[in-house]
């Protein structure tokens, strides 16, 4: 068996076998290109006999943290080791490129993965919790901050560049930040979270403020979403948050809606009474 760096050419040939690999489908194949492209990732994958067999990806998020994800072995190679090997050779790439940490995402039901990280050494940082809802026709909850006898509705706005240090020294002093373990999720991709994130958030036009907080949201055209991929509120002012944000995705005029958040129970009630149905996703890490 080879275990090499991944081409274009591979694409195809893993598409063939990784179109039902969860009840929902596979991401991978659609991913492979952009993934090939990017000047920060690393495609390993596993060739025997002409057939290509096992695939992982690692993509450089930040000088010293990797982040590996996509891993899938054939149906007929599993338990053969296969996973770990390309899996090691991840690392080495990984380490070369000035790694120290490498992280990756489980869902809580994937009980295979979570052994096989086990068994290389990963550990469960954190679980994280997806909420998810309609938004407008449709949706379980209607919209709209309360009856005509409440006070006027919290809003967030689009935040000036200006915010992201305030955000920052908010969050990374408070509740949120140590239970996300100092983490930033976007698009199924965790980082050390700093200040630039929230300065880029902004430039983009994505970072939103108001009185309850702070929040980075953005619409997914391909899936006419709102994902949420961070806040900063308190206890306190969560109801108002949730409530601004449903708002937030109703104005967008999305069909959906999706926030992510880690596990603290303040913060995600507010959403559950707003209609959010939550997933747990682990993110687990190793130095490498
Ligand atoms: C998870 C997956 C990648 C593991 O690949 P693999 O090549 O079979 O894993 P390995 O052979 O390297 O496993 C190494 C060790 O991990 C553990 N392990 C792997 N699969 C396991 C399973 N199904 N149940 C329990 N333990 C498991 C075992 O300790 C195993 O050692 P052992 O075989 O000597 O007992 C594979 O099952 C797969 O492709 N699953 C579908 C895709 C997926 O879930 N990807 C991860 C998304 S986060």
């Amino acid at each position: 068996m080879e275990i090499r760096p991944g081409r274009h050419s591979d694409i195809p040939l893993i598409a063939a076998w990784t179109q039902n690999t969860f009840d929902w489908g596979d991401y991978v194949a659609d991913a492979l290109p952009g993934w090939l492209d990017n000047p920060a990732s690393q495609v390993i994958v596993a060739e025997e006999d002409g057939a290509v067999i096992a695939t992982v990806t690692g993509t450089m998020v930040s000088p010293q943290e990797l982040w590996a994800q996509g891993v899938r072995v054939h149906t007929d190679h599993r338990r053969r080791g296969i996973a770990t090997a390309v899996s090691n050779a991840l690392w080495q790439w990984a380490r070369e490129q000035g790694a120290v940490v490498a992280r990756l995402a489980i869902d809580a039901t994937n009980t295979a993965s979570e052994a096989q990280a086990g068994s290389m050494g990963f550990h469960k940082v954190c679980d994280w919790r997806r909420g998810e809802r309609i938004i407008g026709e449709g949706s379980p909850v209607p919209e709209g901050n309360g009856g005509r006898r409440v006070p006027p509705p919290e809003r967030l706005e689009v935040a000036h560049s200006g915010e992201a240090e305030p955000a920052f020294l908010s969050w990374s002093t408070g509740e949120l930040a140590r239970a996300a373990h100092g983490l930033l999720p976007i698009g199924w991709v965790w980082r050390r979270m700093t200040a630039d994130h929230l300065l880029l958030a902004a430039r983009n036009r994505s970072l939103h403020e108001g009185r309850p907080g702070w929040a980075i949201a953005e619409v997914d055209e391909d899936d006419d979403m709102l994902v949420v991929h961070w806040m900063e509120t308190t206890r306190d002012d969560a109801v108002a948050m949730a409530r601004a944000l449903v708002d937030l995705a109703a104005e967008a005029r999305v069909s959906e809606m999706r926030i992510w958040v880690p596990t603290v129970e303040w913060l995600e009630a507010p959403f559950v009474r707003l209609g959010f149905e939550f997933h747990t996703v682990g993110v687990w890490a190793k130095e490498v």
